[in-house]
């Protein structure tokens, strides 16, 4: 299509590792921008500065998502929209969310450049609170955007210290008012998986999200002396934590096409020698298949009422996300694959396992997401990388993707 449309992956790197600075911290080897904290203020003020100096219109709607749309030549036609996040997880890589963005970023440039007249304005958006791991529901500004989650629920999130998300909100300065209402939705991301890298792809063309499904659960029994209390006269919290997560591991293993994983556990008292009285803990549930998603969901919790009743536990559980397995429109994820095709890159298709923001821009626009393989699979980690070739590849195809649904001309 564009063949001699190109993004210069060097700006981009040099953006990524740029943004790649802030949140870094003494004894970790990666960075920490947890929601709305100070790290993320400071990312997003770059951003903003970023997208000023680039002459887009910047917009921060109410639940913080950042917006910076170049206008098009017909002042009615809504944005396309391209994006992902700048918020990590505790320990994070550089690429996660940041490469979505920062390419987009470099697209508007380029079509500045190229001096390209669009006919839909073209913008980038960064989605607050992607991660979900100071706040909870993950994907919460594009969530709340799309309607799926009331806003003021959303304000009313605490954190561990009991800050609110709208204390933090106004604290970091993007409590904003705008709103932006997209034509579709574009989310170029690193693959977080090993699939295209191992398989040697170099362009994943993502199918959907696999459904998402997280609970704060707590085990309370009773503290007592290790030493001297026997095993049938326990109400060991950890003993029911522990039989509920290997029960639920040896689940998904049996069906197939399902995850499950306690990422965080607290023990009260904490004491060598003391029965734990309290387990405080998180589940994690994913599937990408609808039947195996709605019936897992009722397992984790069947499972867990009945480690609780057998052992003598009290049982509290709050479901903190449900977000559902997504299968992008085909003429979107076609779209994706025809314009990796017409630059003769290698496809592969695939459903997504990490939530992104495009699971719920799918609900109110259309939207396609684009893979660049991981190197090794890793991510959620310091050791996330992906090669520069692949990464420009993947910018090429959300340039040709974006550029085929806003319309455009391009002087000769
Ligand atoms: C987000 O990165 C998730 O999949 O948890
Ligand atoms: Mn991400
Ligand atoms: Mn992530």
């Amino acid at each position: 299509m564009n063949e001699e449309l190109r993004v210069d992956v060097v700006r981009i790197l040099r953006n990524l590792n740029k943004l790649g600075k802030i949140g870094r911290r003494e004894g970790f080897n990666g960075v920490t921008r947890l929601a709305l904290s100070e790290e993320d203020r400071e990312a997003r003020d770059l951003l903003v500065s970023w997208m000023e100096e680039g002459g887009l219109n910047v917009r921060v709607d109410p639940i913080g998502n950042i917006f910076g749309v170049r206008r098009g030549s017909n002042p009615n036609f809504k944005p396309v929209i391209m994006g992902s996040h700048i918020d990590t997880v505790i320990d994070a890589g550089i690429y996660d969310g940041a490469y979505g963005v920062l390419s987009a970023l470099e697209i508007l440039r380029r079509i500045d450049e190229e001096g390209i007249e669009t006919q839909h304005p073209v913008g980038v958006a960064a989605f607050t609170n992607e991660e979900g791991v100071r706040f909870q529901p993950d994907m919460m500004g594009s969530l709340v955007k799309s309607g799926g989650y009331p806003l003021e629920k959303a304000y009313a999130r605490k954190d561990d210290d009991g800050v609110t998300v709208k204390e933090a909100l106004k604290g970091i300065g993007y409590l904003g008012r705008d709103d932006v209402k997209p034509e579709a939705y574009f989310e170029l991301h690193v693959e977080q998986g090993p699939v295209l890298h191992k398989r040697g792809f170099e362009i994943g063309v993502v199918e959907g999200v696999q459904g998402i499904a997280w609970w704060r659960m707590a085990f309370r029994g009773e503290a007592n002396h290790a030493g001297t209390t026997p095993l049938d006269m326990r109400k060991d919290a950890m003993a029911g934590a522990a039989e509920l997560y290997t029960g639920l591991l040896e689940y998904v293993a049996k069906k197939g096409n399902a995850l499950c994983t306690v990422g965080k556990l607290r023990l009260e008292p904490g004491a060598i020698n003391v029965v734990p009285s309290l387990a405080d803990f998180t589940i994690d549930y994913r599937s990408y298949d609808d039947a195996i998603f709605k019936e897992g969901k009722a397992e984790v919790e069947r499972r867990a009422e009945e480690v609780a009743k057998r052992r003598g536990l009290t049982l509290d559980k709050e479901m903190t996300a449900d977000a559902q397995p997504v299968h992008f429109r085909p003429e979107m994820v076609g779209l994706v694959e025809a314009s990796a095709r017409k630059r003769t890159y290698s496809t592969f298709r695939l459903p997504s396992g990490a939530g992104h923001d495009a699971q719920f821009m799918h609900v109110i626009c259309p939207t396609a997401m684009i893979f660049v393989p991981s190197i090794n699979g890793v991510s959620h980690s310091p050791g996330e990388r992906s090669d520069a070739a692949d990464l420009e590849r993947g910018a090429n195809v959300l340039f040709d993707c974006t550029l085929a649904k806003a319309g455009f001309k391009k002087e000769p």
